[in-house]
């Protein structure tokens, strides 16, 4: 097999998966990573995870016996929860019952950028891990098995099943939207020209870990006073977005962007137990962006994921405008910024 090592008894594989940003933000959750709306994101090109895994003889009693390397030193915390959603799965990678595995994971951002690796990272490991088992039932991957690593991604961290494909993925279930689903994401595939290639520049604003975990947040919406409206309204949005990008309408695409994330962080401030992730120079970047818009007549925006970076999204012909706007007005403000764009979905890697 051309990129696949696989001696008598072990089999190794190696994945390559992109990181996304939501659009339509996904922020609630019930039942077993099941989201309370559907979102819309854009998968990214340049921030990946990439995972080896090696199926080897056990050593070990343990029911899943998993050696996790995060950048070639062991770590046991995320391996922890990696073994623990390996368990929780071991019908769908039946071979860890007789086998051990072992995962080097990297990832292409720096760790401390404060950009989320879960959904990169658990759509790598998704990815690998199904790829051994259709491997040893000797199934070829074609879209039945990019669909189930999206589900599989999804119970690994809700965002991570968008990631699986590429420019622009759907997650959950939404009436106006006939294949959309709550178990896997979908690509969306009518995309107007002037919405193909999207630029995404990440501010780096702040770079030490989250006050509030994303797994906190989404709890804080099973009894937050604006739910029920807040997920009729991201329903709502992710239908109007589909139509958005077909038609190629930007000036809709920008006011829905920026609204979902201020509307997340209202969510975040305006929960029970509220907090605020945003910081000073999260609110400069955002009001100097909406000021170069109006006063250039560029079709650039702002989103943000749960945290203070900031990122901006542009399309690809504004690309020398936007850049030099963030390089002369925004440098005061970032500690680093990275320079991403639209991208073609996970990919397998020789070995
Ligand atoms: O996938 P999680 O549980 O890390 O949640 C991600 C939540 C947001 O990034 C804030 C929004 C989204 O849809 O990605």
């Amino acid at each position: 097999m051309g990129n696949t090592t696989e001696t008598t008894n072990q089999i190794k594989v190696k994945w390559r998966c992109p990181s996304n940003i939501a659009i339509v933000k996904y922020w609630g959750k019930k039942g077993i990573q099941i989201p309370c709306n559907s979102s819309l994101s854009l998968t990214l090109s340049n921030s990946y995870t990439e995972v080896e895994a090696t199926l080897h003889e056990k050593t070990t009693l343990e029911s899943v016996e998993l050696n996790y390397y995060f950048e070639g030193e062991l770590n046991e915390k995320f391996g922890k929860r990696v073994a623990d959603y390996l368990a929780d799965n071991i019908e769908v990678f039946p071979y860890l019952r007789m086998g051990a595995v072992t995962i080097h994971s990297s990832n292409s951002f720096p760790h401390s950028a404060g950009i989320a690796s879960s959904a990169s990272a658990f759509g790598a490991i998704a990815l690998a891990m199904l790829d051994i088992a259709y491997q040893l039932e000797e199934k070829e991957l074609d879209d039945d098995f990019y669909r189930r690593a999206s589900e599989m991604a999804r119970l690994g961290s809700g965002s991570a099943c968008r990631s699986i494909f590429p420019s622009y993925a759907l997650w959950g279930q939404n009436d106006a939207i006939e294949d959309a689903s709550d178990d896997y994401a979908v690509e969306v595939t009518q995309i107007h020209p002037i919405f193909k290639d999207m630029r995404d520049a990440i501010l780096i604003i702040e770079d030490e870990p989250k006050k509030v975990s994303s797994t906190i947040g989404h709890s804080l919406m099973n009894d937050h006073p604006f739910a029920a409206q807040r997920f009729t309204q991201a329903n709502k949005r992710t239908a109007e977005l589909v139509d958005i990008l077909a038609e190629g309408d930007v000036d809709s695409f920008i006011h829905i962007c920026e609204s979902e994330a201020l509307t997340l962080h209202a969510m975040m401030m305006t929960s029970t137990d509220y907090y605020l992730l945003v910081k000073p120079g999260t609110i400069t970047a955002i009001e100097k962006i909406m000021q170069f818009r109006l006063e250039n007549m560029v079709p650039v925006c702002f989103t943000l994921d749960a945290g203070p970076n900031v990122h901006i999204l542009y399309p690809d012909k504004y690309q020398e405008a936007v850049e030099d706007f963030i390089n002369d007005e925004l440098k005061d403000i970032y500690k680093k910024v990275i320079f991403d764009h639209e991208g073609q979905g996970p990919q397998k890697l020789s070995i």
